[in-house]
């Protein structure tokens, strides 16, 4: 049986055929692996690929947790015992009740009127990002456009001077082309990780002593009943934006530009009625996280398998936003599919992508100005991608700007 997780099969993008039989034969299927492989003593995890039971098993906390394991399947490879426990205190690896307490904290900075006010800013800088890129004749459309509305969205929301962002932009990269060195990836990632936690700490240090009127300085200020967020507490909260925020969104973008220049009737339909439902499709079609892990925390079945306590269940995101029980036509990028219950932010669980509609802030913002500025844009090369079993993820994407 093939590893699901093996960068090698993702070299063109998501294995769909692969995928398609797996929903078809073995919805809920026991991948082996090498004991102690990854990083762990585990035999192998099972990979779930229809919509209905990653959907089950997100609902699902308590069965399933995100404690008992960590969530980030490629940064198990060799990582020894201590390196992972720190990977605990990141909101995506913890279970309620801490879980909870901590998302409600964090989720201050996420409120729809929060994100809403970030609005004005996120669409000048999408403006101007889109025309400084257009002043070449051609370029790559992943560092030019896709990668900098991101980086300066999470950068205003946190309120990151502009002198560090770039800073934080490279810490934030390097942490995920751990796999792949073309991509700038340290050879080890706990070094950027610990660069990023340390400035984060930092700001958050001198938001304590000093508060201003920005989200840290929200989230470290006492309160009533003394809820708020240690400064190390933040360091975290901002190592996972950065990789929650960045790396995602960027590759909504890039995969949402690709397919729309492969597909002329699809972007001449875009400019023209600039649907509010391409944003969703966008994010179903790139699927930029193609995976995460839960673990069983008791014996219990799914999908018609027994799986047992301690048991690593892998969901992958990728098969479920094509399964055909859910999606018409799943292999038809259609920018005004509706409704579109996609798994691309996660299930609907207590995990589900805090960033969700920031992202669809961003994407949105993004593609009106390329559709305002560029309506010419064309392909100008293959895309070249991210060695990655876990990021369905475009490193460079060639194009003429006009
Ligand atoms: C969680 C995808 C953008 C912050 C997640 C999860 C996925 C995901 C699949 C895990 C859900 C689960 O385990 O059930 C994406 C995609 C994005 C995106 C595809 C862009 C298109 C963002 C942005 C931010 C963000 C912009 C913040 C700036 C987070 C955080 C979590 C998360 C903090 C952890 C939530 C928790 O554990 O409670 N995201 N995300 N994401 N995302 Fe996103």
């Amino acid at each position: 049986m093939i590893d699901l997780t093996d960068p090698e099969i993702y070299v063109h993008g998501i294995p769909h055929e692969q995928f398609a039989e797996m929903r078809r034969n073995a919805p809920v299927c026991w991948i082996p692996q090498a004991r102690g492989s990854a990083g762990f003593d585990d035999e192998g995890y099972w990979a779930v690929t229809r919509h209905a039971d990653v959907m089950a098993v997100s609902r699902d906390s308590e069965t399933f947790s995100s404690w008992e394991n960590t969530a980030i399947v490629r940064f198990q490879a060799d990582m020894p015992r201590d390196r992972i426990d720190m990977q605990r205190y990141v909101l995506l690896n913890m279970d309620p009740p801490q879980h909870t307490q901590q998302r409600a904290i964090v989720s201050r900075g996420f409120t729809p009127r929060a994100i809403n006010g970030l609005r004005a800013a996120l669409a000048t800088r999408a403006e101007r990002i889109v025309q400084d890129a257009g002043r070449g004749d051609t370029g790559d459309f992943v560092t030019e456009i896709a990668c900098e509305l991101p980086l300066q969205a999470i950068a205003e929301l946190l309120g990151v001077p502009q002198e560090d962002r770039k800073n934080v932009f490279e810490w934030s990269n390097s942490m995920i082309g751990y796999d792949d060195p073309e991509y700038g990836g340290a050879a080890d990632p706990l070094e950027p990780a610990m660069e990023l936690l340390g400035y984060a700490m930092t700001m958050a240090q001198d938001r304590q002593a000093c508060p201003r009127d920005d989200i840290v300085s929200t989230l470290v200020q006492a309160e009533i009943g003394g809820e708020h967020l240690s400064p190390d507490e933040f360091g975290f909260f901002v190592l996972i934006l950065a990789v929650a925020g960045n790396e995602t969104t960027r590759n909504a973008i890039s995969h949402g530009m690709l397919a729309l220049l492969e597909r002329p009737d699809q972007w001449a339909a875009f400019k023209q009625s600039r649907p509010r439902t391409a944003v969703d499709e966008i994010v179903r079609w790139g699927t930029p996280v193609n995976v995460f892990q839960r673990t069983a925390t008791r014996d219990t079945s799914l999908g018609g398998q027994q799986i047992r306590q301690g048991d690593r269940v892998a969901l992958f995101y990728g098969s479920a936003n094509f399964d055909e029980d859910v999606f018409d036509h799943p292999d038809r990028f259609d920018i005004t599919r509706s409704p579109n219950p996609h798994l691309g932010f996660g299930g609907s669980g207590a995990h589900f992508c805090l960033g969700a509609n920031l992202a669809r802030l961003e994407i949105d913002l993004i593609f009106n100005a390329i559709a305002d500025q560029m309506p010419e844009i064309s392909l100008a090369g293959p895309p070249e991608r991210l060695r990655s079993g876990w990021l369905n993820s475009i490193k460079h994407l060639p194009v003429h700007y006009r």
